[in-house]
């Protein structure tokens, strides 16, 4: 047999192989089964290298600023803190229900603690995790003020946080929406109820330990 056509039979067995593996359903997409460790090493791989080939060398504002902190409470309250979490809140059902799990902010960073880097995941997401991409209903400067929050969160207890979040409003409507139209609808992928735009969005997240006010272990006063 000549070398060709070896090669030409090794190709075809390669598709035909990779055809029936996805046709026959082997990969298991479930969200609750862990990848192998080889993959998760490498998606974790293509991920931190295509961050940092994007994310560039921006302009980082001073994201001390008490102010911009401020500003930017209310809205990971509303927005961020559901999956991210905040001091005090232990766990919520996005959380646990997310693979890859989103990472604890006030916590620890998962694969970035370079503020330009946090930047662009915020802005832009990252595609098949469940991190939405926030740059369409949000300026540069609330992305900014957000970061600044998280930064400040790993020295926060839940009683500044909540502080914080109690002083601010949600903003991120300005500049993305007309602010005059009736609030939208950020709690697509909440119960109905659990989430009223006027009254809940400055309480510190939509967390499993929130729901239940009753409750009196879960980290913040009520
Ligand atoms: C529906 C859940 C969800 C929401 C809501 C969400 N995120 Fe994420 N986020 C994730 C997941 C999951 C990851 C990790 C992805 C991964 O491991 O590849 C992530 C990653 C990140 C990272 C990178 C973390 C690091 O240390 O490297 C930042 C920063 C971040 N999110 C900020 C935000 C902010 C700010 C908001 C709100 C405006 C937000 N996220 C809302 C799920 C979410």
């Amino acid at each position: 047999m000549s070398r060709t056509k070896i090669i030409l039979g090794l190709v075809i067995s390669a598709i035909v192989i990779g055809f029936s593996f996805i046709w026959f359903g082997v990969f298991n997409v479930a969200a609750n089964v862990e990848h192998w460790t080889i993959s998760t090493k490498f998606f974790e791989l293509v991920r931190v290298r295509s961050i940092n080939a994007r994310a560039g060398n921006m302009t980082v504002p001073d994201l001390s600023d008490k102010a911009r902190i401020k500003r930017g409470a209310a809205n990971y309250a509303a927005m961020c803190s559901q999956c991210h979490l905040a001091p005090g809140a232990d766990t919520s059902e996005l959380y646990e229900g997310l693979n890859p799990r989103p990472p604890v902010l006030y916590k620890y960073d998962k694969f970035t603690d370079k503020p330009s880097e946090k930047f662009w995941v915020i802005k832009n997401g990252i595609r098949m995790t469940g991190m939405p991409g926030w740059g369409s209903n949000n300026s540069d400067e609330q992305i900014w003020d957000m970061i600044a929050l998280i930064s400040a969160l790993k020295e926060m207890t839940p009683k500044q946080y909540l502080q914080l979040v109690e002083s601010g409003e949600h903003t991120h409507m300005k500049g993305g929406h007309d602010d005059d139209a009736k609030p939208h609808d950020d709690s697509s992928s909440m119960k109905q109820g659990d989430h009223n735009e006027k009254s809940d969005s400055k309480k510190p997240g939509h967390t499993k330990t929130q729901k239940k006010p009753a409750h009196k272990n879960d980290g913040y006063k009520h």
